[in-house]
């Protein structure tokens, strides 16, 4: 399927997911928990990866996020997803979230990340996804660059299979 798939464009698996923030969302420093903020990621990313291949998707892994500025109670997040590339069954979901200052509209990103889903079939087991149409220069920026990712994602994969398989004990076998 993936070499004769057509290309799907970029603008149908972009996503826009916008949420305020309440008193329950944030820390005792009044800003948002990190943990609120991966979950909205994994969120958004999931529904962009669906619009791309409309098949089940797994998450797979997220790369390291990096926080470079806080949320605040009462702000609006705003997170934009879209699928940047595929390989065979996994695809690349790139996220940014802003945070936005809802009386002076002042806006800022707070995080950005790239996540890997999966597309099932009915079997449950990973299944070919289409390549993407990047269609603008950030597109085709984050297209393009998106093989290096890859490789050290599976290069991390396999150092992650060794040390999982060194901390597995007998008992762990038996289960
Ligand atoms: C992700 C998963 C489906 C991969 O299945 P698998 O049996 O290891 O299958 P494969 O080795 O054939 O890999 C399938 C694809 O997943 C990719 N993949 C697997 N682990 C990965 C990882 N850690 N990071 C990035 N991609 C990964 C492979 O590169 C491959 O991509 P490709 O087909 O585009 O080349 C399986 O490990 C799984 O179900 N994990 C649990 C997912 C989960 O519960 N997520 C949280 C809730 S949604």
């Amino acid at each position: 399927m993936r070499e004769d798939a057509n290309p799907i464009p970029v603008s149908q698996s972009r996503s826009i997911m916008t949420e305020l923030v309440f008193p329950t969302d944030t820390n005792h420093h009044g800003t948002m928990f990190g943990g609120t903020v991966m979950k909205y990621i994994d969120k958004i990313s999931a529904i962009a990866a669906i619009r791309h291949c409309r098949k089940p998707v797994v998450t797979a892994s997220t790369d390291s996020m990096d926080f470079v500025s806080p949320i605040r109670m009462g702000e609006a997040v705003e997170l934009e997803a879209f699928v940047t590339w595929t390989h065979r069954s996994s695809m690349e979901v790139y996220v940014v979230v802003r945070a936005e200052n809802l009386f002076t509209g002042e806006r800022r990103v707070t995080v950005t990340a790239f996540s890997t889903f999966v597309a099932l079939n009915e079997q449950g087991k990973p299944t070919a996804v289409p390549p993407v149409m990047p269609g603008n220069d950030q597109e085709r920026k984050l297209h393009d660059s998106a093989p290096e990712r890859h490789a050290l994602r599976m290069k991390r994969r396999q150092e992650r299979f060794s040390t999982a398989d060194s901390e597995t004990t007998d008992d762990d076998r038996k289960l």
